[in-house]
């Protein structure tokens, strides 16, 4: 069980110095096992310094993470991260970068072999397997850098703005693999995202966050109505035209640009 309870916390940059400055105050949040929420905010509202203490790269100055049940004290093999920029080893090949993690992690070469063709097929990416990063596509490693991320096993993926460098139809594509891997291999995951749209598409509740300080505005669930209507087995357009996506993603807008005021 992965589930992930941000307890009461404040980041302050710079706490003791002459010029202390609070990036998030009093953040409450519990995201359940196996359940994908998508976090929206106008910049520098702390969407960032949120998601690097959930992954221990940065600590908290009040209250407690804690990722099943055990406070986060720095970075763990049960939390994987995807930023914006590719983060492949370029000197890997396609293969040795995917199961790179599941090597530490003791997997043998069968199951290594296993989850090297598992995740080409499913990410269309035959073929590829002794290529080096350089010889693909922007869109092809950052499905690499995911499919990495999913072969490590980690309970808790997090995801800053993964698709933020891809063109609109990369991402398009990127967005519908995204639901179907999460589908077959449910993880708790936060996804950081500047697009209201990819929020609303692919999490079961949408986080709304404010500023000055961070805080959390609202939360928004998705869930109940993804379900009802079977989004998952549909193509991202067809879901995107229905009325209750465009109810919902209405609502997410309107409380981003309360968040954002004149600079909307
Ligand atoms: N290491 C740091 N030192 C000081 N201030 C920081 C640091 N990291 C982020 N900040 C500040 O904290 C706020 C939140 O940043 P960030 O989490 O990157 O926001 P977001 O990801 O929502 O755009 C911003 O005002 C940013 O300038
Ligand atoms: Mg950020």
């Amino acid at each position: 069980m992965s589930e992930i309870v941000i307890d009461k916390v404040s980041k302050i940059f710079g706490e003791g110095s002459a010029k202390p400055f609070v990036a998030i105050e009093g953040v409450e949040l519990r995201v359940a096992d196996r359940e994908f929420i998508s976090v929206v905010g106008p910049s520098g509202c702390g969407k960032t310094t949120l998601m690097r203490m959930v992954a221990g790269l940065e600590s908290v100055s009040r209250g407690e993470i804690r990722v099943a049940g055990k406070p986060v004290t720095g970075p763990g093999p049960d939390r994987a991260v995807v930023f914006q920029q590719f983060a492949l080893f370029p000197w890997k090949t396609v293969r040795e970068n995917i199961v790179f993690g599941m090597r530490s992690r003791g997997a043998t070469k069968h199951e290594r072999d296993e989850a090297v063709a598992y995740y080409l097929h499913l990410m269309k990416m035959e073929g590829t397997a002794d290529k080096y990063p350089h010889q693909l596509s922007g869109g092809m490693q950052q499905r690499v850098a995911i499919a990495r991320s999913y072969a490590t096993d980690p309970g808790v993926l997090l995801m800053d703005e993964p698709f933020g460098a891809l063109d609109a139809q990369t991402r398009t594509i990127m967005q519908e693999e995204l639901v179907r891997v999460s589908k077959g291999n449910p993880r708790t995951v936060m996804f950081i995202t500047h697009s209201v749209e990819e929020a609303v598409y692919l999490a079961d509740r949408v986080v709304v966050m404010g500023r000055n300080p961070g805080h959390i505005r609202e939360v928004i669930d998705v869930a109940s109505t993804r379900q009802a209507e079977r989004w998952s087995e549909e193509p991202i357009d067809d879901v995107m035209e229905k009325p209750s996506f465009t109810h919902l993603r209405g609502q997410v807008w309107r409380l981003l640009r309360e968040q954002m005021g004149a600079d909307v």
